[in-house]
């Protein structure tokens, strides 16, 4: 099939790379100049594990091709993805401009190259997009053509793995031509058993909401039972084991730490809540999920000022871990943004490591933060003489350190875990001050 994807961001160039690998003809579209270039000369502009090999192959077997030229794309595909950005506008409601412009483009195409073609929403956007793509297109067109939703679900660090084997595709349309046309593009990446859900384009675009409010209230959810383990002296992880063995409740999501951020969660829960507002319903438990979320995101700057009885300035921390999780280097929403900033606010002098986000970082940082960090090119390095050690995301590399070299080498020996690294009790052995999430704190 001939593909068109707009936008080669995360989603769009795993998809259109994806695409390209289980043997379609891909065209990929970015305004951004200097990407697309890179992109030609076969370079991966972001960090996604596993993604360098798939491009590679889908580029030298001449299946994958980049321009800046909208129209080139038009003109050769049957198919064409919206990948664009949905960022937060006012109020949190998502900003569909980026969308709603190239709509605005696709009407003037097809007038130029007719020929029916299927316009598929993956950007998430809310609940009445795809009436309102298709009535952009209507409004310059009399040309045959559908417009799709079909949300997508991969996690950025896991995402060409979330591609090529989804647990499900959603798939939004009212139109049995499109139907067809999207189950023969998805069904190379079906063939287990997952399913294609057919659906009506509405409750395709709210599944998505839906699906990513769910997971950040469950995230929410313990990250409050981790709260008040602190107050009552319980486990977190004795809790989360207690609970997650109820089939009904699940084992994943359900680690305790810093909050959740991203460029989905965060932006996803606003959109839904405001929508709900819009149709005159007020979704009080997102309310209360968005409040707890931008607490807990600096909770451990409160758990260092108590600690330090609130006199930080002067301070030196390492940070361990930039991005908003490990495997990924964006930082969009990472609760390392605001720590940092927190902390050089507070007269805190910074070292910071991370392994792929820190150019990500630097571009997203406040100016104060950026002015107080030194950023270094290894995890060890970060804590030679500092006071105390931050952790804010997860990566492997964090999980198994020479736990002897943190009392050797820092000032003293004090770590304020934001995800649950480490063992109590291998903490206590090793003489350390470990102040972690809804845990009993060690040697404190
Ligand atoms: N990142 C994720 O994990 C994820 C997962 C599921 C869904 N989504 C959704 O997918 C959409 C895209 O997200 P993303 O993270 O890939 O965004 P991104 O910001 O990484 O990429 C968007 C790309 O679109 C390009 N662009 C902007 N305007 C353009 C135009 N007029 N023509 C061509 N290209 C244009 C930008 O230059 C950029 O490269 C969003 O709606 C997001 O909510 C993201």
């Amino acid at each position: 099939m001939k593909v068109g994807v707009i936008g080669t961001g995360y989603v769009g160039l795993v998809s259109g790379t994806c695409f390209a690998d289980s043997g379609n003809d891909v065209i990929c579209v970015d305004i951004d100049e200097s990407k697309v270039e890179r992109m030609r000369k076969g370079e991966v502009p972001i960090y996604e594990p596993g993604l360098n090999r798939v491009f590679d192959r889908a580029i030298r077997e001449k299946r994958l091709s980049f321009t800046t030229d909208i129209e080139k794309a038009f003109k050769e595909s049957e198919v064409i993805f919206l990948c664009l950005p949905t960022p937060p506008g006012a109020d949190g409601q998502a900003d569909l401009s980026f969308v709603l412009n190239v709509a605005d483009q696709l009407g003037d195409l097809f007038n130029k190259f007719p020929g029916y073609r299927v316009i598929v929403n993956k950007s998430t956007v809310p609940v009445g997009t795809a009436d309102r793509v298709h009535e952009k297109i209507a409004a310059k067109t009399d040309h045959e053509f559908d417009v799709v939703s079909n949300p997508e679900f991969l996690r950025e660090g896991a995402a060409v793995e979330d591609f090529m084997k989804p647990e499900r595709v959603v798939v939004g349309t009212s139109s049995d031509k499109a139907a067809k046309l999207m189950t023969a593009l998805y069904e190379p990446f079906v063939r287990s058993g997952n399913p294609i859900i057919i659906m009506d384009e509405r409750s395709s675009e709210l599944t998505k909401y839906a699906a990513n409010a769910m997971l950040a209230t469950k995230i929410t959810f313990m990250n409050e039972i981790a709260n008040i383990c602190e107050k009552v002296g319980a486990n977190v992880d004795n809790v989360r084991r207690g609970i997650g063995t109820d089939s009904r409740i699940g084992k994943r999501f359900l680690f305790a730490g810093i909050g959740y951020g991203g460029s989905c969660f965060p932006k996803d829960v606003q959109a839904i809540h405001h929508t709900a507002g819009e149709y005159g319903y007020d979704f009080r438990i997102l309310d209360s999920v968005m409040k707890v979320n931008e607490t807990q995101k600096v909770s451990i700057v409160e758990k260092m000022k108590e600690f330090y009885k609130g006199d930080l300035k002067g301070k030196t921390v390492g940070v361990w871990g930039l991005a908003f999780k490990p495997e990924t280097d964006d930082v969009r929403e990472a609760p390392a943004l605001y720590i940092t900033d927190e902390l050089a606010k507070l007269g805190v002098k910074m070292r910071a490591y991370d392994p792929e986000a820190v150019d990500t970082f630097k571009a997203a940082a406040s100016e104060i933060a950026k002015e107080n960090i030194e950023f270094v090119s290894d995890r060890d390095s970060v804590i030679d003489g500092v006071d105390a050690l931050v952790i804010c995301t997860e990566w492997n590399e964090f999980r198994r350190p020479d736990m002897e070299r943190f009392s050797k080498v820092m000032k003293a020996p004090v770590i304020f875990d934001g995800r649950n690294l480490y063992d109590l009790e291998r903490a206590k052995e090793a003489g350390l001050t470990y102040i972690s999430v809804g845990r009993p704190s060690v040697n404190v």
